[in-house]
């Protein structure tokens, strides 16, 4: 609006309220967005804590993008005068540019909101006057939590991510990294691995890896993995998921599909079948996965090669081709990282995307006792 008008003395006073509007933007964005204060024990933790020093480059960049763009702009745009009937309306070009940045500004403003919405499905006005008399606002036909419910029956059932990739990708160390982080919210989180997670799987896995075993079929292979995965799922991945935990698996279906289907050229709907018929149709709210070429991959590694580590390089790329293949075709329910990037950069991305998926750490009854809910402060 302050675009359209043709008065200084208006101009003047509408840009003043628009500066103190985007002032307290920023200020509100900031503080959201800033890091908790670390005490000493944290100290070393703060470090790898992104800084707000994005955004603001972000915001920075952009204003000198606006400033040397801008008088460009409107020299170009040029001043229009539209006749209204009874009367004309000079657009002078500065005018026109700043209509046009409005635009985008709005965009992105909605952009943002429908990524930082925390209550998704939820009106945005009536959440707002609710929130202004101290309220939760809950959709009409949307009945009220009891607060006398247990939260079990709220959420009866947690959050499984799996971490997937070729040799030496950093998988193990990821998952490591992103539980400790979960833990440290106050999650309750179940690490585990594939194969070998149970006392069985771990004696399939011997059977698996060892390179003493040779002339196991292609199918028995396949079947023997999918045993472990069933074990897996029964004793330790569903309990946990039932009772509320965050399950991080490292490896999960999506290797038998890359290394038994891709790598061994065997079909890969029907290893999926074998699969969905193991698992009871368990299928990871996020997989991540860690690209990593198969040469750089091998040479990390610091054991002697297993059964599967020392099949041919062209194996290894069809392994890789195939979990991009996989991820490529549910790009929602992926994220793939190159793994050859530092180390603390892949943690933070992670962090980022799992924080999407996360329910909240308190239970519901608390948060409506409260009127609070916590924020996880350190993205
Ligand atoms: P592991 O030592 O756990 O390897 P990594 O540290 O690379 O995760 O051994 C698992 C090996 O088993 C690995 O080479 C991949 C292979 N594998 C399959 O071939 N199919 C599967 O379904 C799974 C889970 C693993």
């Amino acid at each position: 609006m302050t675009a359209l008008v043709a008065n200084l003395p208006v101009a003047v006073f509408a840009t003043a309220f628009v500066g103190v509007a985007a002032g307290a933007a920023w200020a509100c964005g900031t503080s959201v967005l800033a890091p908790p204060p670390a005490d000493d024990e944290e100290a070393e933790e703060a470090v790898e804590a992104p800084s707000p020093a994005y955004p603001r480059a972000v915001a920075l960049v952009t204003a000198l993008v606006a400033v040397a763009a801008v008088p460009p702009l409107a020299g170009a745009l040029g001043d229009t005068r539209i006749d209204l009937g009874g009367g004309v309306y000079d657009l002078a070009g500065t005018g026109a540019a700043l209509l046009i940045a409005a635009v985008v500004a709005l965009l992105a403003g909605l952009l943002a909101y429908r990524r930082a919405d925390d209550r998704r499905g939820v009106p945005l006005v009536p959440d707002l006057r609710a929130a202004l008399r101290g309220e939760v606002y809950v959709p009409p036909g949307e009945e009220p939590v009891e607060p006398e419910q247990p939260a079990a029956t709220v959420r009866n059932r947690g959050v499984f991510i799996a971490f997937e990739g070729g040799e030496g990708a950093g998988k193990t160390t990821q998952a490591r990294l992103a539980a400790i982080w979960l833990r440290d919210h106050g999650y309750d989180v179940v690490t585990t691995q594939e194969p070998g997670a149970t006392k069985i799987g771990m004696r399939l896995r011997a059977m698996l890896l060892d390179r003493e075993t040779t002339g196991l079929s292609i199918r028995a292979e396949s079947l023997l993995y999918a045993a472990d995965r069933a074990d897996h799922v029964t004793n330790v991945i569903a309990p946990a998921l039932e009772r509320g935990a965050i399950v991080v698996s490292d490896r999960y279906i999506d290797s038998s599909l890359a290394y038994q289907g891709f790598g061994r050229e065997q079909p890969v709907d029907e290893i999926a079948r074998v699969n969905e018929w193991a698992t009871g149709g368990l299928v990871p709210d996020l997989t991540v996965l860690l690209e990593v070429p198969p040469r750089t991959g091998l040479n990390r590694l610091s054991a002697p090669a297993d059964r599967i580590e020392s099949e041919p390089q062209d194996f290894h790329e069809r392994v890789r081709g195939g979990f991009r293949a996989l991820a490529d075709a549910e790009p929602d329910r992926y994220l793939v990282l190159d793994a050859s990037r530092p180390q603390a950069e892949l943690s933070r991305e992670i962090q980022y995307r799992i924080r999407e998926i996360l329910p909240d750490p308190i239970p519901l009854g608390t948060e409506d006792a409260t009127h609070t809910f916590p924020a996880i402060r350190d993205v």
